[in-house]
């Protein structure tokens, strides 16, 4: 079928429809149809789609998020995480804002609040302790004060705390805050890489596209301040081989860092063998908004451009 009948699908909306939901799903007929015209999709082939996405919702509880692993195997978590916090302006800062990166699909609220050099391990899992320390800051380089640093890592065998029986509620995950010169500090575990799960849609994926399962090893972070906009980030290993093939396409270059040996005075007193600076630059909210509202402003014009070249074209013919 023609892309008359793909326009007569998208005019079908009605009087109520919003702009946004207009533009977004009328897009999304015009791509869907795109795609099944360009790969002659039959109904077999439409019917494995439609229970992939059911299965999708099927394996998808309080502890498992299928749909976003499959996003994430897509590489899409990572597109619009990329586009949402992106700030297109530097708007005079001496810094760059911290790269964001895809939030995953174990983040739990509420994590315990610990005092700054407190350890997020409540039950022994093994693995190498590290003192992790640094200054939460703006992007003039100076220091904030009550930042809220949320973090959180798998146990050494792989699994989230929520994932594995042998953990306890809430173990390697933390929430501290800043003190008065925007200093944060916590012991942790040098993270582990460790594989998505699956044993279902995504990991069905993978094997389509003859892809491995395995995310760097990894520590997420959720910073907040509320004058600020809010930054979910992960830091990546330099060591670990899979920072270079991430199954999840999520690592960013400034969030790449070293895990070194624990000076002596941090191992004493922390008890750990290794030890990372870690400092993270947040950008103030309105200047996101700003480079936001230019984005929407671009699009709108691109949109209308769009809209008057379809009506000079349907009066031509
Ligand atoms: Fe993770």
């Amino acid at each position: 079928m023609s892309q008359e009948y793909t326009d007569f699908v998208i005019n079908s909306f009605g009087p109520k429809a919003t702009p946004r939901s207009r533009r977004i799903i009328g897009s999304l007929i015009q791509h869907i149809h795109d795609f099944t015209r360009e790969n002659y999709i039959t109904v077999d082939e439409w019917m494995y789609g439609v229970e992939f996405i059911n299965k999708i919702g099927q394996m998808s509880d309080s502890t498992r998020n299928e749909g976003i692993l499959v996003s994430d195997v897509l590489g899409l978590e990572a597109l619009v995480d990329t586009q949402t916090h992106a700030v297109a302006e530097r708007h005079g800062s001496s810094t760059a804002a911290t790269s964001s990166a895809i939030l995953g699909p174990f983040y739990r609220e509420n994590s315990p609040v610990y005092k700054n050099g407190e350890s997020i391990i409540i039950k022994e899992v093994g693995g190498v302790k590290a003192y992790v320390s640094g200054k939460i800051t703006n992007t003039q380089g100076e220091a904030l004060a009550g930042a809220m640093v949320e973090v959180w890592h798998c146990a050494p065998n792989g699994l989230y705390e929520q994932q594995d029986p042998e953990q306890p509620d809430f173990n390697l995950r933390g929430t501290f805050y800043t003190d008065k010169d925007g200093f944060y500090s916590f012991v942790c575990l040098e993270p582990t890489a460790y594989p998505i799960p699956y044993d279902g849609p995504a990991g069905g994926l993978l094997q389509f596209m003859d892809r491995h399962p395995m995310r760097p090893s990894h520590i997420h972070w959720r910073v907040t301040h509320p004058s600020y906009h809010s930054l979910i980030t992960q830091i990546y290993n330099r060591e670990d081989p899979y920072t270079e093939d991430d199954s999840v396409f999520a690592v960013k270059e400034d969030c790449v860092v070293d895990f070194i040996k624990a000076d002596g005075k941090i191992a004493e007193e922390h008890q750990v063998e290794k030890e990372l600076r870690f400092s993270v630059a947040l950008e103030l909210e309105e200047f996101v908004q700003q480079d936001r509202k230019k984005i929407y402003a671009q699009q709108k014009a691109l949109e209308d451009h769009l809209h008057e070249k379809s009506r000079l074209n349907s009066t031509t013919k």
